[in-house]
């Protein structure tokens, strides 16, 4: 397994991944599939954001995982702090694949500066709070039916880590 940037040729894996999230389950929230070209305006708008969009992908270089992060919120005064998402395929999860590509998120965040990174996490998603907290994210807050899925109501736990930076950054360490 190897954790690299994406490019455009492993949007289809990441589009597989995603459909098949907004299908059985509640970390996204949307409940419509969508078609390669969402996901491509998607990437192409993180690129333009200088955001990271990681994928760990196997021998076969087929997508197993992907991660980035974007803006916490579209004003400058947050420009230090971003919003996270992580996926694993269906049948890689629970092998350390998505603590492995969050680890590396975390240190292309810390790389670019940034202090604050955001997971914000459907309530009763286990494996996530748990992938979180071992990572030294914490509990800052509880949304209560903030979401609505599957014709119910949706709970958001948000966790934050705060990134301490390695050598130094001038407006990030204050
Ligand atoms: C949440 C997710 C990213 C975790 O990635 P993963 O590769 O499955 O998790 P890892 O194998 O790296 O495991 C990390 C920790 O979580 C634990 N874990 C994994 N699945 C779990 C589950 N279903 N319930 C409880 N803990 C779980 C692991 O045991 C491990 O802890 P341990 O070292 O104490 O045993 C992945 O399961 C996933 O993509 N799920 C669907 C999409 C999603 O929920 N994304 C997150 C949106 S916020």
């Amino acid at each position: 397994m190897q954790i690299r940037d994406a490019t455009d040729k492993d949007l289809p894996g990441i589009l597989d991944i995603y459909n098949e999230a907004v299908l059985s389950g509640t970390a996204v929230t949307n409940e419509k599939t969508v078609d390669l070209e969402n996901r491509r305006q998607w990437f192409e708008s993180l690129k333009e954001q200088d955001c990271p969009v990681l994928v760990a992908v196997g021998d076969d270089d087929r997508v197993l995982a992907y991660a980035s992060y974007g803006p916490w919120r579209p004003f400058d005064g947050f420009r230090y702090t971003v919003e996270h998402r992580v996926y694993v395929r269906e049948d890689q999860r629970g092998g350390g694949i998505g603590r492995a590509i969050t680890r590396e998120l975390i240190e292309r965040a810390r790389a670019a500066g940034k202090h604050a990174m955001i997971g914000v996490i459907e309530s009763e998603n286990r494996a996530s709070v748990h992938m979180h907290q071992q990572l030294g994210f914490i509990h800052v807050g509880q949304l209560r039916q903030v979401g609505r899925k599957f014709d119910r109501w949706l709970d958001i736990t948000l966790m934050q880590l705060t990134i301490q930076p390695r050598d130094g950054h001038p407006d990030a360490a204050s």
